[in-house]
């Protein structure tokens, strides 16, 4: 490969050149790993002595990094291999890297793909992403420094995203003389902090990247020192795919494989365990049972797969199973559920509310999600709990959340594949944050529906009319409760059961509790949502009067009652005319810096895109609005 085995993560080429890699190395088992810290630790010469010693430098590259250290002035003949990493990447430039920097070498026994990730702060998002698949993380401590805060936040967070071997690598021991008592009292110091954030174990290390020390062979600078050199416990360390081979077997479907009547397989990846044709197998959530009849590949049918393998299996018998579905082995399921306690890693400058519906996306199937409870969020530097409503960009927050459907899942910690997944704003589509499931709530186990014999439909009937929700949405004083009010007058007098829900009313009691901020609209909002569909399934015609800002929450509404019950009506009054009639006062008080997060002013309102019903107060009167959405209603 070219430019010296870097990689960057953005890069389209990645998959085409990881494959040409391996490829010539397809016998070695694969190690991912991950090296944290900052460049002051010695990052970038560390990981350019792994490239240099398994001699994955090509001599003309050599040539120029030997001149380059002549011209930095780097101490005698030595090679500064700092110079090789940071002289390949952006962060030359910038002072920092920038993303997550993939490097590939190999030796003897293993190949290896390093992932370099970003040491600072903001930089969190980064990390995780660039962990989320490695099997060992390397953390590196100056010896003359020792634990730093971003040891311990480098460490957190490779616990957090499952890393089971830890590393310590403290680096530079040729500048604290090779000190015996130096390197005990770093280890002692990172065992106190490790044990207290669940780290059971870790193997500590004395290295000097820039001398070579310990990375290659054992050195004679540290005759006090009898654990294995870092190339050597890299080359040995088990893996993480060893361990799911012998776990149960998992594979979530990626699609259903049909070219033509008489064949129907079921694709994905193992993502645990072995499977063999013969074998019972139950696929979740559903929990229907059948028998594996055939493993298909490219390359024809096997007599067994194992965890890591793509394949299409074929069942006996025509039980539904479709994408998004997992399979597996019939006597060890998994959980099915739909709520969870999590950790989430938020990734996005908007910042997460809780009761907002997100995509939540897991192996291969994706469904609606909400975070139902904030329980604390972790001060990364200080491990600190703290509380918290919202999640800003890089905060990682331990949360529950609600699914729409019961999803078949594992605890991140013992598959990540199936514990793991990541939410997607539904309006941009953009990845907002990625999280980690601990553990299903019981709650979401023992509470089922109930079945009642007055249906909504039987509710309906007796009212003699159709359930409808009309949605109100508008600026503050926009006429809002002046027409939901006249509508409901109307529908009245045509003997029409009905209920208005009105924002100034329902916060005085309902929700008392709430204010202004982006995070409790949305919770007002989910609230409301949830009261008026009830009292659609009693049969009533509901009328919502609310400034309702956010697309999602309404959108959310809609997609909780049945086609065509939802009905929004966007008063459509242009903020000027909204503030000249000022109603209540409060964009003076709004104007004036009394009145905070006021809708319009310094609190955002979006528009609904294709309302049902639009009401231009400028051009119409109160009375001629509410006539006009009657006659829509009972069209
Ligand atoms: S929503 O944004 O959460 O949907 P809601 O409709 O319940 O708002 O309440 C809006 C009403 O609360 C307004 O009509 C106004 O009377 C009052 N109010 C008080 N403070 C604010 C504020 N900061 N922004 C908007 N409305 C406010």
């Amino acid at each position: 490969m070219s430019d010296g085995d870097v990689i960057y993560k953005t890069d389209a080429l990645i998959a085409e050149d990881i494959d040409q890699y391996l490829e010539i190395h397809q016998h070695k088992s694969l190690l991912r790993f991950i090296t944290c810290g900052s460049v002051d630790d010695g990052k970038s010469t560390l990981i350019g002595r792994l490239l240099y010693d398994s001699k994955m430098i090509f001599e003309d590259q050599l040539a120029a990094l030997e001149a380059d250290s002549k011209r930095v002035g780097t101490q005698g003949q030595e090679i500064d291999f700092a110079l090789l990493v940071d002289g390949l990447a952006a962060e030359r430039e910038q002072g920092i890297t920038i993303d997550v920097a993939y490097r590939f070498f190999a030796t003897e026994k293993r190949k290896f793909i390093v992932a370099d990730t970003p040491g600072h702060e903001q930089y969190t998002r980064n990390m995780v992403t660039g962990a989320s698949t490695a099997d060992l993380a390397v953390i590196l401590i100056d010896a003359r420094k020792g634990v730093l805060t971003q040891t311990r936040r480098h460490s957190y967070l490779a616990h957090l995203i499952g890393i089971r071997n830890i590393v310590l690598a403290v680096n530079k021991m040729d500048l604290v003389d090779y000190s015996e008592a130096r390197f005990n009292e770093i280890v002692e110091d990172y065992s106190a902090f490790a044990k207290s954030i669940g780290i059971d174990s870790f193997v500590a290390m004395p290295i000097s990247g820039f001398k070579g020390d310990n990375i290659t062979s054992l050195s004679p600078n540290t005759p006090w020192y009898t654990g294995p050199a870092l190339i050597e416990h890299l080359e040995t360390v088990p893996l993480d795919n060893d361990r799911l081979a012998a776990a149960p077997f998992r594979m979530a479907v990626q699609w259903v494989n049909r070219p033509n009547l008489d064949f129907r397989g079921f694709s994905g990846f193992v993502n645990s365990g072995t499977v063999r044709p013969g074998d019972v197998v139950r696929v979740l959530p559903s929990g229907k049972t059948s028998k594996v009849s055939r493993i298909v590949t490219l390359d024809g049918d096997l007599d067994q797969a194992v965890a890591g393998q793509s394949v299409t299996i074929c069942l006996a018998d025509e039980i539904d199973c479709s994408r998004g579905d997992v399979i597996t082995i019939a006597d060890s399921p998994l959980e099915v559920a739909d709520q969870f306690e999590t950790t989430i890693v938020w990734m996005a400058d908007e910042p997460m509310l809780p009761g907002r519906p997100y995509w939540l996306k897991t192996a291969t199937t994706t469904v609606s999600a909400t975070v139902t409870d904030e329980k604390y969020q972790v001060n990364v530097n200080t491990m600190e709990h703290i509380a918290g409503k919202t999640l800003d960009l890089n905060a990682i927050g331990v949360c529950n959340i609600a699914l729409d459907r019961p999803v078949a899942f594992a605890p991140y910690a013992e598959n990540h594949d199936l514990g793991g997944f990541i939410l997607i704003d539904r309006m941009t589509n953009t990845t907002v944050g990625a999280g980690i499931i601990h553990y299903a709530l019981r709650r979401s186990q023992n509470i089922h529906w109930q079945a009642v014999d007055i249906t909504r439909e039987a509710h309906a009937k007796q009212k003699n009319q159709k359930p409808k929700l009309l949605w109100f949405t508008g600026l503050s004083g926009a006429g809002k409760s002046t027409i939901a009010n006249l509508v409901e007058k109307k529908l009245h007098a045509l003997g029409r059961h009905s209920f208005l829900l009105d924002g100034d009313n329902v916060r005085h009691g309902l929700n008392k509790d709430l204010g202004f901020t982006d995070a409790d609209r949305v919770e007002n909002i989910r609230r409301v949502g949830e009261v008026a569909k009830l009292m659609t399934d009693a049969g009533l015609i509901v009328l919502t009067a609310f400034i309702s800002p956010f697309r999602a929450e309404r959108d959310m509404v809609r997609r909780m009652l049945p086609d065509g019950e939802f009905i929004e009506v966007h008063i459509d009054t242009p903020l000027s005319e909204a503030e000249k009639r000022d109603v209540k006062g409060l964009y003076k008080k709004a104007r004036e810096g009394q009145l905070k997060n006021f809708t319009g002013i310094d609190s955002p309102y979006e528009p609904p895109e294709s309302p049902e019903i639009r009401i231009d107060t400028t051009k119409m009167s109160a009375e001629e609005a509410a006539e006009l959405i009657v006659g829509e209603l009972l069209k």
